[in-house]
């Protein structure tokens, strides 16, 4: 606290009555890289000096402030708001629809069979799924297409694709659901005319995916009370956050899932490291990877 107290006022005293703009200093970046990693565990590397720059320096122009301080002291003392904007800002949300085909795969061959035979088996006609970090909805829907075609009397299911994001700019453009075409590069023909029309040089989704998602603000820093999910796909999101993070996360999502659960993970992600009390067994099928929740054991 100190430390980050001594870094404001070296700021001060170098920003006080500036009107133009100087690079930003090494104590700047230290600041602003402490408030995103706090505010939602995104790490960002020395690396990434000139990307948060870019990106602060733009919230100075919208906001017609002066200097690097007076935006950070406006948007810890004041403005809600614009620390939603200033995360979403900084947020990466590169995603295209069955991004990871074999993990999708994997997904639609191996892993929905097991729980449906499961849930049949118990009369439980439930199945949950959260996509956590969904960026624009291209997973989600991805997952949509994959449930709808595997469940062919999916009416009579309670089938439920909770789909959540850091950034409110992706969920408004994932609850529109129209996308370019090239982020359908990777959609199997089979599902393109059945679950898309076209818009000019653009796709929308069918209205019976949408039905199936329901897309919403959570930050992965805070628990959102969600349990009884049989699948997360959390991918392409811990990526971005140091192991103490990684492992706050998988821990909330080891709550959130049922026993024999599954956990899809990016492919530069791993459990490895991340759990050390067998919460969760690895399974790999063709060049797809997942993990699956245990049973308790112990207790
Ligand atoms: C690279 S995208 C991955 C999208 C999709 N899961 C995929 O693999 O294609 C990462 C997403 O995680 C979201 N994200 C990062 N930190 C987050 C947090 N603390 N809470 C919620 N979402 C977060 C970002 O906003 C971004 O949309």
């Amino acid at each position: 606290m100190g430390t980050v107290m001594g870094t404001v006022m070296a700021m001060v005293t170098a920003t006080t009555g500036a009107t133009d703009r100087c690079p930003m200093t090494d104590d700047e970046f230290k600041i602003f890289r402490n408030l995103v990693h706090k505010e939602c565990g995104i790490s960002l590397s020395e690396a990434r000096k000139d990307f948060l720059r870019t990106k602060v320096e733009k919230r100075l122009s919208a906001l017609n402030i002066g200097s690097f301080f007076q935006y950070y002291k406006y948007l810890t003392e004041k403005n809600q708001e614009e620390m939603l904007i200033f995360l979403d800002s900084v947020t990466i949300n590169e995603t295209y629809f069955f991004r990871n085909l074999p993990q999708f795969e994997m997904f639609g061959e191996k892993v929905l069979p097991d729980l449906l035979e499961r849930k049949r088996r118990a009369r439980d006609y439930r199945l949950h799924v959260w996509s956590a970090g969904c960026s624009t909805g291209e997973e989600a829907y991805s997952i949509a297409i994959q449930l709808a075609d595997a469940i062919p009397d999916v009416q009579l299911w309670d089938v439920r694709i909770i789909a959540s994001d850091i950034s409110l700019r992706c969920l408004g453009l994932a609850n529109i659901g129209r996308y370019c075409a090239d982020k359908l590069r990777d959609v199997p023909s089979k599902y393109l005319s059945r679950y898309f029309r076209r818009d000019g040089e653009h796709y929308l989704v069918s209205d019976s995916l949408k039905k199936m998602v329901t897309f919403d603000y959570h930050n992965l820093q805070h628990e959102n009370g969600l349990e009884n999910m049989d699948v997360i796909f959390c991918r392409n999101v811990m990526i971005y956050y140091e192991i103490a993070e990684q492992k706050r996360l998988v821990g909330r999502f080891a709550k959130a899932l049922n026993h024999e659960g599954y956990l899809f993970l990016g492919h530069a992600e791993t459990l490895q490291g991340i759990t050390t009390n067998g919460d969760f067994k690895f399974h790999c099928w063709n060049k797809g990877t997942a993990y699956q929740r245990l049973r308790e054991t112990h207790g």
